[in-house]
C-alpha cells in the first residue's frame, strides 16, 4: 500500500509517499481502507519533534513511528477474531492515539475502541475533519474549562480546526459563545453558530470590558493578565494551544487555578460517541478549508503550518462510489 513515511525529523520536505506493507489486524483490530484522513497540528509537532518533548514520545534522534495521520474515515476490510463491534463492509472512522499515528496511507489498522460508526449525513472527508479537533474541544471545554448550561463562553481562534468545533460544541451545551477571528472569517464564525464575533484585528477581547465564564484558547497568545481580565470571578480558561513556549511556561508557572493548559486530548470511544451523536443530530457539522490527495500531504503540512486554515485541512486518499 502507500502510505506517508518520514524516517528523519525535519520540514515537510522529510515527508515521502512510499510503498510500505499493508498492515494485518490484530485478534482486536480491524483493518480499514482509507478514503479519508485530515492533519492536525499534532502530524507536524510530531514531524519536527517540536517541542523538544516530542523526542520523548517518539525516538530521540529519529522517529520510532515513521508514519503520521491521526484521522481516518472508511470502509471496513478485516476484522480480528476478538473484534465484535464491526464487520467488514462497515463506514467508520475515528482517531489514532497519538502513538500510533498512520491515517495518512491507504490502509491502517485500529483498535475497535478507536472507531465509530461514521454518520450517515457526512461524507468521508467531512468524518476524517473530526476527531481530534473535535476531542481537543470536547475536552477542553467540559474537562478542564468545566463548561456548563447558561454560561457565557469566549473561543479564541474561533475560525480554526480545533475553534470551528469548539464554537459548535460549546453552543450544544446551551452556552452563549463569543467567537474571536479576522475580519475575513467573521462571516463563517457567525454561520456555525457564535452569539457574538469578535474582529481581533479590531477590538481586543481583553480590554473592552466583557467577562466570560469560561475562555477556551485554541490560539496561546495572550498573558495569564490578559485571561484574568476578561474572567468573571469564578472564571476558568482552558488553554489548547500556545504560540511560543514562554507562553507556555507562563501559563504553566502563573496561571493559578483559573487559567491553565488542556490535558493532551485523547482519543476515546466515549468521547468518539458524544461527538457521533452531535453530528447525527446536526448540532456540529465540520468546516473544511482545503482538501489534497496522500500525495500532497506535504503541502497540506506546509497549509496548516502557515496557520491560517480556515476550518480543517482534509487528505483524500481514495474517492469512493
Ligand atoms: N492540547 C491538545 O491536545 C491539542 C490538540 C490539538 C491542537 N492543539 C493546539 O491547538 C491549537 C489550534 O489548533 P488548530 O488545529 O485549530 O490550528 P489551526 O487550524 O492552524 O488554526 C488556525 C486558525 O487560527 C486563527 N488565528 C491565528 N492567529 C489568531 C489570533 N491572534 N487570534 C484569533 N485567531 C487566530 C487563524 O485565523 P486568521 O488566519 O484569520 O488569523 C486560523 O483560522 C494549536 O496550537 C494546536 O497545537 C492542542
Amino acid at each position: 500500500m502507500k502510505a506517508i513515511v518520514y524516517t528523519e525529523y525535519g520540514s515537510a520536505d522529510v515527508l515521502q509517499l512510499k510503498e510500505v506493507e499493508r498492515p494485518a489486524p490484530k485478534d482486536n483490530e480491524v483493518l480499514v481502507k482509507i478514503y479519508a484522513s485530515s492533519a492536525n497540528a499534532a502530524d507536524w509537532h510530531l514531524m519536527r519533534a517540536e517541542p523538544f518533548l516530542a523526542r520523548l514520545e517518539n525516538g530521540l534522534l529519529k522517529p520510532k513511528n515513521t508514519k503520521l495521520g491521526s484521522d481516518v474515515a472508511g470502509r471496513v476490510e478485516a476484522v480480528g477474531r476478538n473484534v465484535k463491534q464491526f464487520q467488514a463492509g462497515d463506514d467508520v472512522f475515528g482517531g489514532m492515539p497519538l502513538n500510533e499515528l498512520g491515517s495518512f496511507a491507504e490502509y491502517v489498522c485500529a483498535n475497535e475502541e478507536a472507531l465509530a460508526l461514521k454518520p450517515a449525513r457526512l461524507t468521508f472527508e467531512q468524518a476524517a475533519a473530526v476527531p481530534l479537533a473535535a476531542f481537543t474541544a470536547l475536552q477542553g471545554l467540559r474537562d478542564k474549562g468545566q463548561i456548563q448550561q447558561g454560561q457565557k463562553v469566549l473561543i479564541n481562534g474561533a475560525s480554526g480546526g480545533v475553534g470551528t468545533f469548539a464554537v459548535q460544541i460549546a453552543k450544544s451545551f446551551g452556552t452563549e459563545v463569543t467567537g474571536v477571528c479576522s475580519t475575513r472569517n467573521m462571516d463563517m464564525v457567525r454561520s456555525i453558530g457564535a452569539d457574538h464575533v469578535i474582529d481581533y484585528t479590531k477590538e481586543d477581547f481583553t480590554q473592552n470590558g466583557q467577562r466570560y465564564d469560561l475562555i477556551f484558547d485554541a490560539v496561546g497568545n495572550r498573558s495569564v493578565s490578559d485571561y484574568q481580565r476578561a474572567l468573571r470571578p469564578n472564571g476558568i480558561c482552558s488553554v489548547a494551544g500556545f504560540t511560543s513556549l514562554s507562553r507556555l511556561f507562563q501559563v504553566m508557572l502563573l496561571g493559578g487555578k483559573k487559567v491553565g493548559l488542556m490535558e493532551t486530548a485523547k482519543a476515546n470511544k466515549n468521547d468518539l460517541v458524544i461527538i457521533k451523536e452531535l453530528l447525527e443530530s446536526g448540532k456540529v457539522t465540520p468546516v473544511i478549508d482545503r482538501t489534497y490527495s496522500l500525495r500532497e500531504v506535504p503541502a497540506a503540512i506546509r497549509y496548516l503550518e502557515k496557520g491560517r486554515a480556515q476550518g480543517k485541512v482534509v487528505i483524500t486518499v481514495a474517492q469512493n462510489n
